[in-house]
């Protein structure tokens, strides 16, 4: 990519739009996006007239319909139909109008449920998928095998990355579609608030997780664009996973939360471990440098100064 290239980053969701940001503020001015509501990347005409107008060089496809455990279960329809419909328009028609390459954006989500840690890229379809994200999950396999199936039918340079869990400035505060961090920050906040002696977190608390701070995602898809050209997927994690508690923990004390954090174990824990082996792309020259609480503070405080009296809670 150079300054010039005509750059489309589809959705403008956490990652879309800190990629957006980044390369703005770096140079890059010919960027195009569009918002869910100007282009609906289900449907497939508005799609191709899209691509026919814009004829972009690159490509960054982040968006999709996301979601934690309860959206999920709840909307298993459109997390298979949107998701995998988003991806077929996208590739399809980077190939008819000749996008030089693009970066798909996989999900630790792909592997299956039962893995040995940390998880090596050649785990993808070594077993069952998690049933309670079974049809992101496959979404997200077919659009990986789409993008090979064009890599070697039609020798294009579609590349893909797979991510651990992202976390960071811009995420989506909303009582029920939020991922893991925004929820306990609201939690934990909000309890504080409250003067309530005791904050409940869903499930054990045993389970764990890896985070990594959006920027360290967002130098990561630019890392890959410029250096990465093979059909095989890359892992991209921070190295290393903590417990849900030991999340709480941290997030509770740089709110500065001094009650309980009690775990209803009647709560499905979900997935337990999905640590990823990201030796690949560390071998090739990128490496996380954003400490988790440095991440989770930097976070915490962008959302009291920006969001926090709009958030629905
Ligand atoms: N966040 C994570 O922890 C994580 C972890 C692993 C992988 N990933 C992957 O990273 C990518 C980006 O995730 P993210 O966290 O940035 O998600 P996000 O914040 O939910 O953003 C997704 C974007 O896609 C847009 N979108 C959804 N359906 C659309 C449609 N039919 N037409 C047009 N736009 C549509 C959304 O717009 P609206 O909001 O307006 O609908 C939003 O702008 C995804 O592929 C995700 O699977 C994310």
């Amino acid at each position: 990519m150079n300054k010039d290239s005509r750059i489309y980053i589809a959705g403008n969701g956490l990652l879309g739009n800190a990629l957006y940001q980044h390369l703005k503020l770096n140079g890059y001015n010919n960027l195009i996006t569009r918002t869910h509501v100007q282009l609906d990347l289900t449907n497939t005409d508005a799609v191709e007239l899209f691509f026919k107008i814009e004829c972009p060089e690159y490509v960054f496809l982040c968006a999709g319909k996301i979601g934690g455990v309860l959206a999920n279960s709840k909307y298993p329809v459109e997390f298979l139909y949107d998701n995998t419909m988003i991806e077929f328009n996208i590739i399809k028609f980077s190939h008819k109008f000749n996008v030089k390459k693009l970066l798909f954006i996989g999900s630790n989500c792909a592997y299956p449920k039962e893995c040995s840690q940390p998880i090596k890229e050649d785990y993808l379809l070594s077993g069952y998928l998690e049933s309670t994200s079974e049809g992101f999950s496959i979404a997200k396999i077919t659009g990986i095998k789409l993008c090979q199936a064009y890599n070697k039918q039609y020798n294009t340079n579609y590349i893909i990355a797979m991510p651990c869990n992202l976390y960071g400035i811009g995420e989506k505060f909303d009582k029920e579609n939020s991922h893991l961090i925004p929820s306990l920050i609201m939690k934990i906040f909000e309890a504080k608030k409250n003067n309530d002696d005791h904050v409940i977190v869903w499930g054990d608390g045993t389970p764990k997780r890896e985070l990594l701070y959006i920027s360290d995602m967002v130098n990561a898809c630019i890392f890959l664009m410029d250096n990465y050209n093979s059909n095989e997927i890359i892992n991209v994690g921070l190295g290393f996973d903590m417990s849900i508690k030991e999340i709480a923990f941290i997030i509770a004390d740089i709110i500065g939360y001094k009650g309980v954090i009690q775990f209803d174990t009647s709560k499905p824990n979900g997935t337990m471990r999905k640590l990823l082996d990201s030796s690949k792309i560390n071998k090739l020259g990128w490496n996380p440098s954003i400490s988790f609480k440095y991440g989770i503070k930097n976070m915490y405080d962008w959302w009291v100064q920006n969001d926090c009296k709009s958030t629905n809670k």
